[in-house]
């Protein structure tokens, strides 16, 4: 089938489509939300068409548009004092009240359902079309299902073109969102979808609170079945995998540095600061200052990442309340509720005997969250484990016990040989070291991660850290401390210590720990205040 273009200003145009739609064909038409999939709601066999261009799941019932509140009354059973106080505030506008169907209103067009969702478009053009051709009419989206919704003539042609009889071009939609979704069967309204009418704006005008499902801002159940059967299906996604950052934008070029996703999706503010950082990333989409520009730009900009084939995708995140949280919705669901608050990432090196272990027990005491990598170290060699399996591949199978732990002392005696022997066994055990220590990052949401390991340099983790620290103290400090702790002969600390001789510990800063612990502790809450972004906050700092 072609697709014709129409214009919105063009008033024959709309006698066009208007004769399009009572012949009961389906085409795209532009609203103050998105553009939307229009046919005469009254028609099962013209409804069928919406299904069949969207390729949308048949349980996913459509909105009804009407050209004002009285052409609501013959499509519902009951229009209630609520519905009136809401409808004479916010229509024509993007509000959608969910009202018990009138039996004359097809299956077809509620999926099924004993209610109707119903709307009055806040376009001219929509409403004009409303008024010539005089029938409600039933609109989805007018994208592809599953994709993002449309803003704008181009985008419906993208999805839709030649599955549909004519797009009525109206430019940039104003608002940018879908419409706010109210159910207003029970005896209490319930949000079901966030939209450009606020859910303060709804109790305002009600005089009383309303309620918000779930699924506004959770990901359902395997099991639980959405009060809007639309919730349930992915929605709004781009092809890219979307990861929602939270936190400051200096958290979030630290985090994105550290997993160099392929794209950044960000507010417009953003782009020079980023570009000042040397970040690897190959592009950047921005999408608007405040929440009304973001949720405007929202949907073009989750298609301009499809446009430039990006897989992965970090995004800033907008506010979550008022018209935001329509914005932030969407994006929640085009990233399948994927988020991230990324951690602080402090390294602590040093010698032995230098105090690390104090450090790192009064870095917890403050709040902080401490990696041990000697822990790690201990914890992939448990019994059974793949690296325990690769260690006695490479040393031979003495090095297992025959209850299934490891031998240290003859791993060691294997191992220690010459360096040959000792990268093998580093290969081994430091790569999965660093994926446990990532893997505890990744559980740690938003945390200040203290990295405890005596050769973080060595190891990757070393660059995933945001700062430095070594902990040093004197020789003979040193020795006093290894002498107290170890309980060996004053020659067995000298050769520990001399086999660090060589190790390079450089970090950010140095701290100096010859004092005792309070001296410490007043240095490391110092470091803390200097080098966190404001928004880490800890308990005992
Ligand atoms: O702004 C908008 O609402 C746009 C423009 C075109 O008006 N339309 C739109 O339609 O977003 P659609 O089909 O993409 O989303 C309709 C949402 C879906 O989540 C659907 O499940 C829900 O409304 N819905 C429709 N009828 C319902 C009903 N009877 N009960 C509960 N939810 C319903
Ligand atoms: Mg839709």
């Amino acid at each position: 089938m072609t697709t014709l273009n129409l214009q919105a200003h063009s008033p024959n145009d709309i006698l066009v489509a208007a004769h399009m739609l009572r012949a009961g064909e389906v085409l795209a038409m532009p609203t103050e939300t998105v553009y939307g999939l229009a046919a005469n709601a009254l028609s099962p066999a013209a409804v069928a068409k919406i299904f069949t261009a969207k390729g949308r799941p048949q349980d996913n019932p459509l909105i009804v548009h009407i050209a004002d509140a009285k052409q609501a009354l013959p499509l519902v059973r009951e229009f209630p004092l609520p519905a009136k106080q809401l409808a004479a505030a916010f229509w024509p506008g993007p509000l959608t009240m969910i009202l018990p169907k009138h039996p004359s209103v097809p299956v077809a067009t509620t999926a099924g359902l004993d209610t109707i969702a119903l709307r009055v478009p806040n376009h001219p053009a929509a409403l004009a079309l409303l008024q010539v051709c005089e029938l409600p009419l039933a609109a989805p989206s007018a994208n592809r299902s599953g994709s993002p919704s449309p803003t704008t003539a181009q985008h419906v042609r993208d999805d839709l073109n030649g599955r549909i009889a004519a797009i009525v071009d109206g430019g940039a939609c104003t608002l940018g969102v879908e419409s706010t979704v109210l159910d207003l069967t029970g005896s209490t309204p319930v949000l079901l979808r966030p939209g450009g009418v606020t859910q303060a704006q709804i109790e305002q005008v009600l005089g009383r609170e309303i309620a918000v499902s779930l699924a506004v801002t959770q990901p359902l159940g395997e099991h639980e079945q959405p009060a809007s059967p639309g919730l349930k299906h992915r929605h709004y996604a781009p092809k890219a995998q979307l990861t929602l950052v939270h936190g400051t934008l200096r958290a979030f070029a630290a985090y994105a540095k550290r997993e160099q996703p392929e794209g950044l999706l960000v507010f417009d503010s953003d782009v020079e600061i980023l570009l000042k950082i040397d970040l690897p990333v190959c592009a950047i989409v921005p999408y608007g200052n405040d929440a009304s520009e973001q949720a405007q730009q929202l949907f073009g900009a989750l298609r301009e990442l499809d446009k430039r084939r990006l897989h992965t995708v970090f995004v800033r995140p907008p506010a979550q309340d008022g018209i935001g949280l329509a914005a932030y919705n969407r994006l929640l669901r085009a990233a399948d509720f994927r988020t991230q608050s990324p951690n602080f990432v402090l390294g602590l090196c040093g010698p032995t005997g230098a105090g690390k272990s104090t450090a790192a027990t009064l870095l917890a005491n403050m709040g902080c969250l401490v990696i041990d990598c000697d822990d790690l170290a201990r914890e992939i060699v448990h019994p059974g484990s793949p690296v325990l399996r690769e260690l006695a591949a490479d040393f031979g199978a003495e090095i297992v016990r025959d209850d299934g732990t490891l031998n240290r002392g003859e791993l060691a005696a294997r191992a220690f040989v010459n360096a040959d022997t000792r990268r093998v066994l580093n290969a081994i055990t430091h790569k999965a070291i660093t994926a446990l220590a990532f893997e505890r990052m990744r559980a740690a949401q938003g945390r200040v991660v203290v990295v405890d390991a005596a050769v973080l340099l060595e190891s990757e983790i070393a660059h995933h850290c945001d700062h430095i620290a070594v902990i040093t103290a004197p020789d003979d400090v040193r020795r006093a401390r290894i002498l107290a702790r170890d309980g060996m002969t004053a020659d067995a600390a000298d050769q520990r210590m001399a086999a660090q001789a060589n190790m390079d510990f450089s970090g950010h800063t140095t701290i100096d720990n010859a004092q005792g612990e309070e001296e410490l502790a007043a240095k490391l809450r110092e470091l803390l205040t200097s080098i966190l972004p404001m928004d880490y906050t800890l308990s005992q700092l």
